[in-house]
Order: structure tokens, then C-alpha cells, then sequence
């Protein structure tokens, strides 16, 4: 098949990649933009490994093609950080014990922040429920449920100081 031509917006950044119009998104940042921190599990929407945010909303990566989602703003792991600063969810994963391969922590990271938007001041329960579309295979839960719980407020403070 014919390649074409897909333009992105990543973490602020243009991106212009040619593929197949049959590539998966999460292949495209891969291979194509070298931005291999969104993960790929079980590649049919199950896991959540891969989810980022497509037009400020979580999505799966392994369920939309490149040429879908052309023109869109995508943010990725890779612009949690500012400017070598950890994002407050990312420091809170760390102290509370979030993550341990990490293999589940970019799609937990990416779920929880677009979470964390709609729900600023969640409980427990509803952590528990927001998260419950990325899978961890080791840690349990307990650590990232702490985590997600202790970010909720220094993102509220945040979100009312900007
Ligand atoms: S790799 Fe996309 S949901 Fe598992
Ligand atoms: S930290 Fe290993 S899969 Fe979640």
C-alpha cells in the first residue's frame, strides 16, 4: 500500500512521518518519532499500556491508526516533564511506590492525569474505578491508588494558582 504522509502535534512539538495507512498510532511514535515511552502490551485495547492523550482525552494508541488521528495534539509520557522537572503524579509515583517494572506506568501516568481533570478531588473508590482501564501486572494496586490520591490535591493547588 501506498505510504502517506501523517502530521502531529506532540507534547507541543510538529511532527511530520510517512507509514502505511494500516500502522497503529503507538507504532508510529515508536518507530517512526522514536518516542518509545508509551508502551504496547496485548496490542487489541485491553491493557491500557499504550494510552495517551489524543485532543486532551485518554485514548489507546494500539486502537487507532496514524492516518486517524492526523492533525490531532497528542501528549505522551515524554511531556510530563518540564523543563527536568518531574510532573507532580510522576513525583508522587515515585514516593508512594507506584511503579515497579514500570511497564504499566506510562498508560497509568496518562490515564490518571486525564482522570485527575475531570474528577480533581476524587475518593478511593472512584481512584480505583478511574484506573481500572490499565492493567498492572506486579505491584498491586495499592501504591498507585496512594499515588494517584496524593497528586489530586497538589494538582487542584496547581490548577488554582496558573
Ligand atoms: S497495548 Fe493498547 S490496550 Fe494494550
Ligand atoms: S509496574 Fe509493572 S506492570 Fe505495573
Amino acid at each position: 500500500m501506498e505510504p502517506v504522509t501523517v502530521h502531529l502535534t506532540v507534547n507541543g512539538v510538529p511532527y511530520e512521518g510517512r507509514c502505511e495507512p494500516r500502522k497503529l498510532l503507538v507504532d508510529f511514535l515508536r518507530e517512526n518519532l522514536s518516542l518509545t515511552g508509551t508502551h504496547v502490551g496485548c496490542e487489541h485495547g485491553i491493557c491500557g499500556a499504550c494510552t495517551i492523550l489524543v485532543d486532551g482525552e485518554a485514548a489507546r494508541s494500539c486502537l487507532l491508526l496514524a492516518v486517524q488521528v492526523d492533525g490531532a495534539e497528542l501528549q505522551t509520557i515524554e511531556g510530563l516533564m518540564t523543563d527536568g522537572v518531574l510532573h507532580p503524579l510522576q513525583e508522587a509515583f515515585r514516593e508512594h511506590h507506584g511503579l515497579q517494572c514500570g511497564f504499566c506506568t506510562p498508560g497509568m501516568l496518562m490515564t490518571a492525569l486525564d482522570f485527575l481533570k475531570t474528577n480533581p478531588d476524587p475518593t478511593e473508590r472512584e481512584i480505583r474505578e478511574g484506573i481500572s482501564a490499565v492493567l498492572c501486572r506486579c505491584t498491586g494496586y495499592q501504591g498507585i491508588v496512594n499515588a494517584v490520591k496524593a497528586a489530586a490535591p497538589v494538582l487542584r493547588e496547581r490548577a488554582r494558582t496558573r
